[in-house]
């Protein structure tokens, strides 16, 4: 029999662990539906900066330190640059959050000798760059976006997936379409354990969004007719750069296409600016308080796609917002984030926090 001395302390461990949680922490409200996160940067490595991130947020994702250009040396040859990235992971992991790898292969911050010689080099530069990170990394990082923004930008035929890509890319110039499976490939064995992901934005374009289903589908149907039982891509990102021109129809559509090839999705870097069009001027001031228009707008924006994410939560396997704070934010003059530029929440905080009541 289990004694009474026993099961008392017991009780009030577990009332208390229920009563503890903090209803207002946004990883405590998306708890049953998707993991949450947001960037790391430097400016949010310490303090109430940091202490805000590990209130709300469950996963991290490095805005910079963990691309190419931050690790891999500027000469063939060189040494691998570790030290802020591992700061960030330890750090994260220490403090109960789990860490998104972001980026292995992009044409963007990357480095120019990567993709400098032939393309027998090249594969060789993307294999030992794969290796050399997936392995630092390993047990300290849960999911990678392998391969970044790929796909072209004006797709006029989306079945034609390999002329629909972005050719302004040093690993398309020297491997053509093949270097995403290679990269996929590569990353699989280097470590089987982690998720590994496609990531683009601009995926609540219609057509882009159907190139990238098509990519993912046969790459992964290939991989399977090996004889394989899993994927080879596991998971779709869509960025989710918006604004408040966005059709949120775009992204349910996009969300019904990549559920019904049997991938995971993640939303990877989520903002929402204050811009009314695509192509007007940017919004209103950098760190300013938003007037109360574009922000109750922005507000409305955000609950109508929490709304839709909670919908689709058996097929999103994460959420992750690219900025905490208008001041920090790569695009702080649209004010784009939960929390203003004197830290304090917005409307759109309020809406995330519960979606329904907007
Ligand atoms: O660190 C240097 C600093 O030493 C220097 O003084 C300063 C001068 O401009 O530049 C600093 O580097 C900047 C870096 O952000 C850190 O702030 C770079 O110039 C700047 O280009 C870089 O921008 C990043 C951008 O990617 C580059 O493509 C943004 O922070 C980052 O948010 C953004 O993230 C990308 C994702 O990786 C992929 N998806 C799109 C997203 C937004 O562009």
């Amino acid at each position: 029999m289990i004694k009474k001395t026993i099961l008392v302390p017991l009780f009030f461990i577990i009332l208390c662990t229920a009563a503890c949680e903090d209803k207002t922490a946004l990883k405590t409200i998306y708890k049953n539906d998707f993991l949450i996160g947001n960037i790391i940067t430097p400016a949010y490595m310490d303090g109430d900066n940091f202490d805000l991130l590990k209130k709300h947020f469950n996963i991290v994702t490095c805005e910079n330190d963990m691309k190419p250009d931050r690790l891999a040396p500027a000469n063939k040859g060189g040494a691998y640059r570790w030290t802020e990235a591992d700061r960030m992971a330890d750090k994260a992991k220490e403090n109960g959050m789990q860490v998104h790898g972001h980026v292995l292969v992009w044409h963007s911050q990357s480095r120019a000798w990567f993709t400098a010689g032939t393309a027998e080099e090249a594969k060789e530069n993307m294999v030992n760059h794969i290796n050399t990170v997936l392995d630092h990394f390993k047990g300290r990082v849960v999911s990678w976006d392998v391969v970044n923004e790929a796909m072209g930008d004006s797709i006029t035929d989306p079945s034609d997936w390999r002329s629909s890509l972005r050719t302004n890319s040093g690993w398309y110039r020297t491997l053509g379409p093949d270097f995403i499976e290679l990269a996929f490939r590569t990353a699989r064995e280097a470590d089987p354990d982690i998720i590994l992901y496609y990531n683009d934005y601009g995926l609540n374009n219609r057509n882009k969004a159907a190139a990238v289903r098509n990519m993912v589908k046969e790459i992964n149907d290939k991989y399977k007719a090996e004889g394989n039982s899993r994927n080879l891509i596991d998971g779709i990102g869509m960025q989710g750069h918006y604004g408040l021109w966005l059709n949120i129809g775009d992204v349910r559509n996009s969300l019904e296409l990549f559920s019904g090839i049997g991938v995971e999705i993640s939303i990877t870097e989520l903002d929402v600016e204050s811009r009314q069009t695509n192509s007007s001027e940017w919004g209103v001031n950098r760190n300013s308080v938003m007037p109360e228009p574009q922000a109750q707008a922005q507000a409305n924006l955000y609950a109508a796609l929490f709304r839709l994410f909670r919908e689709y939560r058996d097929k999103i396997a994460r959420v992750t917002f690219w900025g905490m704070d208008d001041k920090n934010s790569w695009k702080s003059v649209g004010n784009p984030c939960l929390f203003d530029g004197n830290m304090e929440p917005k409307p759109a905080f309020l809406a995330v926090s519960n979606p329904d009541d907007y």
